[in-house]
């Protein structure tokens, strides 16, 4: 039995989690019950990154103290993770005693080393990423390579940490193949090689943090506050010198061999694989076995981030198709390790694809059949002409698993359920059920289709770990536990004669004209006005979604309910007129309205540039929904909403038959 202890990076608290975010959790979680299931000792970590100039800031506009923010944006955090089903063992916050405590005993350690001085700093930095880049490492206009936005000249007394030292050793320590994939591992290398300078690792321009011991005035970059935070989390300086009782987590997983891997996204790279086990390698402390860099999700063709106004949500996705229709989606579409683009009409290709038609129609049919011939049981145990497939797919999936390729896992299962559908299709056992004679061929072929799903399922509980379970006990088998993975996926696990319940449908199947029609997604043709709600505000149970205790767990599977009429009311549809429009800068589908709503101005931004250019617009008359609540849009404030009809790639806007006084309501 292996240790295995796993972490994702803790999570800025300056925003919501959207897609790009929740990929790292969910793959992460996957691991964690993959291990589990294989009989390893898993400790899973995640938390939240929330001292800093980025926190301080988004504090600041919003009006709250900065741990007020972060009180806000985790209890969101955790509501959100407990409806995708993270397994996680701790969840630790960079404000918590327990934290500071460790972060003070990792400066002694390294203080103590004699890696610290005192130097006065100049260069450009970006807040966003809070971290310096030089002058050839920004793009043209002075813009972050990263998000894209200015940099600023900052020059102030900083400490600097001897980073320059650590060349060599890291250059080693790379050789070990600790950071994966290799082609990020050859980047990193590449980067240490062209030589490292020292960095600066506090500052004394940002009060939020946690203050840099013997250094009154200068708080502790974040960076080396946020890094800390996977052996904080176990205990490390808990003692005062690491060997007390309390740390007895942070010696059995972190001080006493087992694996050690921080799973990050590869914009966070030279963090993980230069400054923290620089740092660790300062402070007498084991690196990381593993460092594996995934890739981003794209939309538009670049990176999914808040700060280039195109994040998809998690929220109406899970609300509309399930947590573990998105939590397969992400593991299914993406190839670990590179880039993917993410569209909704993906999604909804894979739910209806994958989902609905492979896994629950395939599970349905058997059960119904089963059912009809055998008394509501499952047949007879018997058969093997499925065994060979399945220990392929077995073996395939183990493989897909074990080398960090869950893309791969899940292929090996979708061939088997292929091959279970024409094992149906060849034998087609409803014509046999009519003969008496040949009950034993109808068993046979029912129970080994039933197997090799009750085998799929076993591999899809890391995955969908709910709807694996259902799938399970809808064949009649148990849910395996820790450590039974090997046994589970072997042939001839399930029982002849166990009673089937009906079959209730697993996926049921989304049509895709009225998915779009109803604004969940994004439509494929007429890019929406994206991030509806502000992170920043507070968890209302007006704000159109449901509220955290709205949502049981189960609800996360749930289709909404038809719009009751005292519902559609509450929605205001007015007539507007529209008084100006400009095109939003840095933004290729934007229009800023200012509009008319009978005696009140409102600002509204629509994603409707594609099909108008801004001119067209002033003078027309709109529908809006007029109390939707207000959003900001690479940094305006849109106060409503335009209705438009897609069509084909362009927005057609809605307008009424005849001219009507501005603040016309429509019903
Ligand atoms: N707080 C730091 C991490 C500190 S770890 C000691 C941070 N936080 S973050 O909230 O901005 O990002 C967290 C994770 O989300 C990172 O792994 C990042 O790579 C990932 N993603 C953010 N946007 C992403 C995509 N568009 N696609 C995939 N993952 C991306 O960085």
């Amino acid at each position: 039995m292996g240790r295995f202890y796993l972490t994702t990076p803790i999570y800025y608290v300056n925003d919501l989690p959207h897609i790009g975010h929740i990929y790292t959790t969910v793959v992460a979680d996957t691991l964690a019950r993959y291990r589990r299931l294989a009989g390893d000792e898993v400790y899973f970590l995640t938390g939240t990154d929330e001292h800093g100039q980025k926190i301080e800031e988004a504090a600041r506009d919003a009006g709250v103290e900065p741990l007020a923010l972060a009180d806000r944006v985790v209890a969101r955090y955790h509501e959100l993770w407990r409806r995708l089903g993270i397994s996680h063992d701790d969840f630790i916050r960079t404000t918590e005693e327990r934290h500071k405590r460790g972060v003070r005993e990792m400066i002694a350690r390294i203080a103590e080393r004699g890696d610290f001085y005192t130097a006065r700093h100049e260069g450009w930095y970006c807040p966003a990423c809070e971290a310096f880049y030089t002058e050839k490492e920004l793009l043209p206009g002075r813009l972050c390579p990263d998000h894209r936005t200015e940099v600023e000249w900052k020059s102030e007394d900083n400490v600097f940490f001897r980073l320059s030292r650590y060349q060599g050793p890291l250059l080693e320590w790379y050789a070990t193949g600790a950071v994966r994939p290799r082609t990020r591992a050859n980047e990193v290398r590449a980067f240490v090689e062209a030589g490292l300078r020292d960095l600066s690792v506090s500052r004394t321009s940002v009060s939020w943090g946690i203050p840099f011991p013997g250094h009154p005035g200068h708080v502790t970059y974040v960076w080396l506050d946020a890094l800390s935070n996977y052996v904080t989390a176990l205990g490390f300086g808990a003692a005062g010198d690491g060997r007390g009782e309390e740390a007895a987590l942070y010696r059995r997983l972190w001080q006493e061999g087992g694996e050690r891997f921080h799973l990050i996204g590869k914009d966070i790279l030279r963090f993980h694989a230069v400054y923290w086990p620089a740092f660790l390698m300062s402070a007498g402390v084991p690196l990381p076995t593993t460092v594996f860099a995934h890739g981003w999700w794209l939309r538009d063709d670049r990176k999914m981030s808040k700060s280039l106004g195109n994040v998809a949500r998690p929220d109406e996705l899970m609300e509309r198709l399930g947590a573990d229709a998105l939590r397969y989606f992400l593991l299914r579409e993406m190839v670990f390790g590179q880039d993917a683009s993410f569209s909704d009409e993906a999604v909804v290709d894979r739910y209806n694809g994958d989902l609905a038609n492979g896994l629950g129609n395939t599970l349905s049919r058997l059960v119904t059949l089963s059912r009809r011939a055998f008394d509501g049981r499952t047949p007879p145990a018997g058969g093997a002409r499925l065994e060979s497939a399945a220990a392929a797919a077995a073996r395939d999936y183990r493989q897909g698993m074990d080398g960090l390729e869950p893309h791969r896992a899940l292929e090996a299962l979708w061939r088997l359920l292929a091959e279970v559908n024409q094992h149906v299709v060849t034998h087609e056992p409803w014509k046999l059920l009519k003969d008496e004679d040949r009950r034993g061929e109808v068993a046979a072929v029912l129970w080994e289709g039933l197997e090799a799903l009750r085998i799929v399922a076993v591999g899809l509980l890391p995955v969908m770990p709910e709807t694996a379970a259902r799938v399970l006990r809808a064949v009649g088998a148990a849910v395996p536990q820790g450590g039974e993975l090997e046994a589970a996926m072997a042939w001839g696990g399930l029982g002849g004669g166990v009673e089937l319940a009906e079959p209730a449908a697993l996926f049921p199947r989304e049509d895709k004209e009225s998915y779009f029609a109803t604004g969940v997604a994004r439509s494929p043709a007429a890019p929406a006005v994206e991030e509806r709600r502000s992170a920043m505000e507070e968890p209302s149970r007006n704000a159109g979604a449901p509220g955290p205790e709205a949502v049981p767990a189960a609800a996360a599977e749930a289709r909404p309910a038809p719009l009751g009429i005292e519902d559609f009311l509450r929605v205001e549809l007015k007539v507007a007129r529209v008084e100006a429009a400009e095109e939003v800068p840095k933004s290729s589908k934007l229009v800023k309205l200012t509009v008319d709503l009978g005696g009140e101005r409102r600002t509204v931004v629509a994603g409707i540039r594609k099909s108008y250019a801004p001119e067209q617009l002033v003078g027309r008359q709109v529908v809006i929904v007029a109390n939707l609540q207000p959003a900001k849009l690479m940094g305006i404030e849109s106060q409503g909403m335009v209705l438009a009809a897609s069509l084909d790639g362009e927005a057609v806007l809605l307008r009424p038959d005849a001219e009507v006084p501005a603040g016309t309501r429509v019903r």
